[in-house]
């Protein structure tokens, strides 16, 4: 196990209190109505709560059998190179392992399962408990970065505006902090900000980054998932949010402190420091006051944890709408399709400060895109946080509005900021990469990528009973109405486009996946211009390497298919870096695969998994994207190098117009 280091030192007096004034034994009750506490005190609630055989066995018999409607499962038990390395997880060995493996708790269960899930290295392909995964965040104030020096070479710092972003965001509880301080620095955690990080835990801080990056999932560059240690920027639809970073923030109260050796700004000496962590009750929790109520109350299934059958009493549909959750699925007929990373770190709308954030966007902006000229004249810029926050038909609209005006106000080249993007609607990135590139052989009548399913005997049989009718209203995403073969001419309604299957060996296993289906987005619901808005080969993609799904779609096709130029910022010296990450297809959750199966009434079938009885997600690639380069292999595991690396400096780092005024000047 990869578990971080986790001390057991320096508990600040506070919680020390809080622990020894509760009257109850039960750790669950000594947490309950509190907003910040210790991470031991979140765990010793965790570890608390017993493994129960019947539970243990319905999460890994629902993730067991969703999985046969995975795309990857046979491909990530060994990739081929560059990612030979990342990924080669054998999910379906390790359920079997963790099903005939005892565990101290029901944490300790959920630890090992979430983290074989998360060694695919996949943001599609996940397993959350809600009762756990980020029900508290644990924080530090020091997020880190990695900067590098006018010699070249490379240093972990803690971000220049630490203190700035703690300060605004944690309120009272930045003095928990300002205490845990050495005499002579106590109160004094604003001049922390900028340090150099020399040791973490007594080692080399990339000791640290590597450890994480074995845990954090996601991702299957590991420049990619270095970078997840360290803070950065992105857009969200209500403004920009500060990310914290792994290092800073974290989704489960594994670790209790950190011993920090720094070099303060302006300082040749060099300190140790210890931190606390600091856990934060999410505001998605459910009040409890004891154990029982802690687990009936967040540990349960909700009505949006399993699916529905569509073709159900017309009541079904009545269930008035629940609290936003966190993972909800979206109970909308399945139009406008999506690829995107389920995130075990939701944002917790950390604010980037004022002096860092881009002001005065131009007409077109809404949401998560964003549009600036830059004092150059000539350079547009182009910040999309999301394929999916806005609406879709807002989105699509900004994206047009938005370009033309800056075609208007003189552009002549284009930066694309797409830091943090975990992709979202599938034809809005081919939209995108339509109006930029305009109509050509690479945007019409394909914008985007060719797409595969699984055709698993279940999948099979989907398709069997909606070509018998069971599907009317055309609200099954296995209807062959929904979709097209690779000549992007519509299947009829009778055509089972499951069998046969095309049965293909993959590391060693039989394995069987649809037809190829061509184009599933146009015609667009907009028109779209009938010249191309920027010079394909004057665009440039920037990123931190968290670009995925539907992100990645775009990406790729701008960068392989048009020449448009993709620039990594920030990442370790010497690791290659990818310009974006899994490339997916389309993904979807267990909530979906049921409604499917329960929808086609196969729920009774052998192969069906059962409802989880558990507040569970589990996330999966449902179609693969297949190669531009190779379309006999999927896109995922083709390589995706960035062109430029542009190193981050102190003067740019986590400032977006200062990184796009240098990506104007040295790239384009
Ligand atoms: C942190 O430092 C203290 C001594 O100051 C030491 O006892 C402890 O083991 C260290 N913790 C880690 C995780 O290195
Ligand atoms: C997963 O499902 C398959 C097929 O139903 C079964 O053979 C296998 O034993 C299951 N694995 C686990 C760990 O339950
Ligand atoms: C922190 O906030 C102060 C006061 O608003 C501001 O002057 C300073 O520039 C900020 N520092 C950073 C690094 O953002
Ligand atoms: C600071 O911590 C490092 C690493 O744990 C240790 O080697 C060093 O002796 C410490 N320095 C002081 C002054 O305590
Ligand atoms: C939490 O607060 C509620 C009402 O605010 C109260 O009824 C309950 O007893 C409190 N629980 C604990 C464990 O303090
Ligand atoms: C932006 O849009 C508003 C309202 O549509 C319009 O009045 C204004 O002139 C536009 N500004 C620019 C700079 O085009
Ligand atoms: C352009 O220059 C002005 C004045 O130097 C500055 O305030 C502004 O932030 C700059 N804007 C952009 C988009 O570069
Ligand atoms: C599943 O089986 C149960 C009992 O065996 C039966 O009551 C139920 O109607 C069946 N459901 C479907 C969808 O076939």
């Amino acid at each position: 196990m990869l578990h971080w280091p986790s001390g057991v030192v320096a508990y600040s007096l506070l919680a020390l209190v809080a622990v020894s004034n509760t009257s109850s034994l039960d750790p669950c009750a000594a947490i309950a109505n509190k907003t910040w506490i210790a991470p031991q005190d979140v765990r010793a609630c965790f570890t608390s709560l017993p493994v129960q055989s019947e539970i243990k066995s319905n999460i890994i018999e629902v993730i067991n059998k969703t999985l046969a409607f995975h795309t990857s499962v046979n491909y990530q038990k060994q990739a081929p190179p560059p990612f030979a390395d990342d990924v080669h997880e054998d999910v379906l060995g390790d359920l079997a392992r963790i099903s005939s493996q005892e565990y101290a708790s029901d944490f300790d269960l959920h630890i090992d399962i979430s983290r074989a899930v998360k060694r695919l290295n996949d943001g599609h392909c996940v397993y959350y408990s809600l009762c756990y995964d980020s029900l508290f965040t644990s924080f530090l104030p020091t997020p880190l970065v990695l900067l590098t020096d006018i010699d070249g070479s490379q240093h972990v710092h803690i971000t220049p505006e630490a203190f700035n972003v703690s300060s605004a965001e944690f309120g009272d509880e930045i003095d928990v902090w300002q205490n845990a301080l050495p005499d002579k620095l106590k109160g004094k955690l604003s001049s922390l900000s900028g340090a150099e990080v020399l040791l973490i835990d007594g080692e080399d801080p990339w000791v640290a980054a590597h450890a994480n990056s074995l845990i954090t999932g996601s991702y299957q560059g590991y420049g990619t998932r270095l970078n997840s240690f360290f803070s950065s920027y992105r857009r969200a639809d209500d403004g920009w949010v500060y990310m914290m970073g792994n290092f800073a923030q974290q989704s489960l109260p594994l670790v209790d402190s950190v011993n920090l050796t720094i070099r303060r700004q302006d300082s040749d000496e060099s300190e140790n420091i210890t931190l606390p962590y600091r856990s934060r009750v999410s505001p998605g929790a459910k009040p409890w006051t004891d154990s029982v109520s802690f687990r009936g109350n967040n540990c349960v299934a909700t009505e949006y944890t399993n699916g529905i059958d569509l073709y159900a009493e017309p009541s079904l549909f009545a269930l008035p709408p629940g609290p936003q959750q966190p993972f909800a699925l979206p109970r909308r007929p399945r139009r406008h399709l999506v690829n995107e990373l389920l995130d075990a770190t939701p944002q917790q709308d950390v604010e980037l400060p004022p002096e860092l954030t881009p002001s005065s966007p131009l007409n077109g902006s809404a949401g998560v895109a964003q549009f600036y000229m830059l004092n150059d004249t000539e350079t547009g810029v182009l910040v999309l946080g999301s394929f999916a926050e806005s609406a879709f038909n807002v989105l699509q609209e900004s994206l047009l509005v938005g370009l033309l005006e800056l075609r208007e106000r003189g552009a002549n080249r284009l930066i694309v900021d797409v830091t943090n993007n975990g992709g979202g609607y599938i034809c809005i990135a081919h939209w995108l990469h339509r109006i930029i590139a305009g109509p050509k052989d690479t945007t019409i009548p394909q914008a985007g990528l060719q797409t595969v399913t699984r055709a698993g005997p279940l999948a099979q049989l989907i398709v069997e009973e909606i070509v018998k009718g069971a599907d009317p209203d055309g609200l099954s995403l296995y209807n062959p109405l929904s979709w097209e073969f690779a000549n992007n001419t519509p299947f009829p309604a009778t055509l089972n486009w499951l069998r046969p299957p095309v049965e293909k060996v993959i590391n060693g296993q039989a394995d069987a996946f649809s037809q190829i289906l061509g184009d599933e987005c146009q015609p667009f619901e907009m028109d779209p211009p009938a010249e191309a808005l920027f010079d394909p080969k004057k665009v440039a993609i920037i990123n931190n390497g968290r670009c995925a799904s539907s992100c990645s779609l775009f990406s790729i096709t701008m960068a392989k298919g048009e020449g448009s130029k993709t620039v990594f910022v920030g990442g370790k010296a010497g690791v290659q870096q990818q310009y974006c990450g899994i490339v997916g297809g389309q993904s979807t959750r267990f909530s979906q695969v049921d409604t499917e199966i329960k929808s086609a009434r196969l729920k009774n079938h052998t192969l069906a998994p059962p409802d989880f009885k558990t507040n569970s997600v589990q996330g999966i690639t449902w179609r693969l994207g297949m190669g531009l380069d190779d379309p006999s292999e999927p896109e995922e595991w083709q390589n995706h190098p960035a062109d430029v690396n542009l190193p981050l400096t102190i003067d740019i780092v986590n400032n977006p117009l200062a990184i796009w005024e240098l990506v104007a000047k040295s790239v384009l």
